[in-house]
């Protein structure tokens, strides 16, 4: 049987966050889009992963997160679930996969569930996806709100910038996190939002803020996979690259590169032989005498 996290103590569930908030312990998320790098995030230790729609730019090579598909969400969030022991892991509803109408949205997020084994999912919006949320969190699918800059209205937004710096739009966010709190939401993601609006509304809410561009002052924060391991083509404001991944990878396969055209790589112990016998009795096969078989002095098996 698997574990559930009834039966298992190291499985993050969203009450484990809740009490990490009660407890002034800092939550960790991180993205990831498919088994290996879930597989690292979660021995790293953090406590959650995204499968963020960002999939769209880090990995499908978009410019945006709109023409991510429920299909594509589907096939990443199934495999970064089955690289995941401990995190909790939440999928991200794409645009027009909860807009359309409540019955839609429900169907949907129940296949993050079902078939793709997430243990809640993300929508974006405040008090306009709130009646969504609360129908969802009574059927039983847990919601995370995301707020402040909401990349699947990056048209209306007029672009990527930091959002509610005016007073009007700072009581418009606060008015949002209490609709999505009040209708059962477990957290909310707060994005580019000024550091100081984003202190006063996690203090506000008694549900796990986590800010991504929004200062240190939230109960957690989540960063995108490619921005933390410098696999993007860019490093956005908010994130600090941990690691230069993009060039140990580009050096590694320049590295083989160079090997095949230099007939180094493979060698012999990057392979198998024949016998001598099996041999003499194929030899007579090819027509040409290459030596595939690297140097040709590969090791019997
Ligand atoms: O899609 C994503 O990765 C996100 C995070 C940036 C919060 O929504």
């Amino acid at each position: 049987m698997s574990a559930t996290p009834e039966n298992d103590a190291s499985q993050i569930t969203i009450t484990s966050l809740r009490e990490m908030k009660a407890e002034g312990r800092p939550i960790v998320m991180v993205t990831a889009y498919d088994t290996p790098s879930a597989r690292l995030a979660d021995e790293a230790g953090v406590d959650s992963i995204l499968v963020g729609d960002s999939l769209g730019m880090t990995v499908l090579g978009h410019d945006s997160t709109l023409p991510v598909t429920m299909d594509d969400m589907l096939r990443h969030t199934s495999a970064v679930v089955r690289g995941t022991k401990h995190a909790l892991v939440v999928a991200d509803m794409p645009f027009m996969s909860f807009q359309v109408s409540v019955e839609e949205a429900l169907r949907n997020a129940g296949r993050f569930l079902a078939e793709a084994g997430a243990s809640a999912v993300k929508i974006e919006g405040g008090r306009d996806v709130a009646p969504l949320a609360e129908r969802l969190t009574t059927v039983g699918i847990p919601v995370m709100g995301h707020v402040g800059l909401t990349p699947q209205s990056v048209h209306q937004l007029g672009g990527y910038s930091v959002q509610a710096k005016e007073t009007a739009a700072a009581v418009a966010l606060m008015e949002d996190c209490r609709a999505l709190q009040d209708a059962g939401a477990f957290s909310v993601v707060l994005e580019c939002i000024p550091a100081e609006l984003a202190q006063i509304v996690s203090a506000e809410l008694s549900i796990p803020t986590i800010g991504i561009g929004a200062g240190g002052g939230c109960d957690g924060q989540v960063q995108v996979f490619h921005d933390l391991l410098g696999l993007g083509e860019f490093t956005p404001r908010h994130a600090k690259r941990y690691a230069e991944v993009g060039d140990a990878i580009r050096g590694a396969i320049a590295s083989y590169t160079a090997e095949v055209r230099q007939h180094t790589f493979p060698g012999k112990d990057h392979g198998s032989s024949m016998d001598p016998e099996t041999l003499s009795e194929v030899e007579g096969l090819g027509s040409g005498s290459r030596d595939v078989t690297g140097a040709g002095e590969m090791a019997q098996e």
